[in-house]
């Protein structure tokens, strides 16, 4: 089934929400409508940093006068799943079609890199139920409760509904760490001496006034 079979809104639109790519000049206005979200759980918190980093999974929906309108972003797991996160359209653009072309450009991309299973956890699964999402039990997902999950505050509360498009994942890719992680780098304790006090030091050794 192709994207856009499955995805065809039953409702014409004219003109509306233009959706690109995201750049590094978007990351503030995604942080702050993702964040002004994230208060209630309606999405998860993302940090500016995070976003800067991640910004090639976003998309973002814009006016044709280029005012942005909302924002959506995939993060591919591997060739086995994909997930939509961070979908939000301004309160004042809603019901105008941005969200269904955000998720529509999202799926394509899905497409595009040859990830059939896409996943998301939602508290409005009516809304992704238009594009060919279903309802899945969440321990299908081990991948997203591995990288979201286990830190999210909600664990043992979780009022949101798991949903996959395509067929359920076969293998995961996250997972506990059951292997002691080496370190990497010893860290230095106590006084790492300047290179001048080293060679003033030096000097003294040898019963020479050291020249600073
Ligand atoms: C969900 C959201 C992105 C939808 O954006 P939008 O621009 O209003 O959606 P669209 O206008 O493109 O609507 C597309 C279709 O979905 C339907 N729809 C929109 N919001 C819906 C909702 N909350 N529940 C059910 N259906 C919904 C529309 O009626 C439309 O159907 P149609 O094409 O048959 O007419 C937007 O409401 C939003 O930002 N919500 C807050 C953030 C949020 O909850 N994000 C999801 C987190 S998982």
């Amino acid at each position: 089934m192709s994207v856009s079979e499955s995805t065809a809104s039953t409702r014409p639109r004219t003109g509306g929400a233009i959706v690109r790519g995201a750049k590094l000049q978007d990351a503030v206005n995604i942080f702050e409508l993702v964040n002004s979200l994230s208060g209630d759980g309606t999405l998860l918190r993302r940090n500016y940093a995070e976003i800067c980093e991640n910004v090639r999974d976003f998309a973002v929906a814009e006016s044709e006068s280029g005012i942005f309108l909302g924002c959506g972003a995939l993060h591919l797991y591997g060739p086995h799943l994909a997930e939509v996160r961070s979908i939000v359209v301004k309160p004042e653009a809603k019901g105008q079609g941005a969200g269904g072309r955000l998720l529509r450009a999202l799926l394509e991309e899905a497409e595009v890199q040859g990830v059939v299973s896409v996943c998301l956890f939602t508290r409005i699964p009516d809304f992704f139920f238009h594009f060919g999402f279903r309802v899945a039990d969440r321990t299908t997902l081990p991948d997203k409760i591995y990288k979201d999950c286990q830190a999210c505050p909600r664990l043992y509360a979780c009022d949101e509904v798991a949903m996959v498009r395509g067929p359920l994942p076969r293998i995961a890719v996250l997972g506990p760490t059951r292997i002691a992680q080496p370190e990497l780098v010893k860290l230095q304790v106590g006084h790492i001496a300047h290179p001048v006090e080293e060679a003033a030091a030096g000097a003294t050794a040898v019963g020479t006034t050291p020249k600073l």
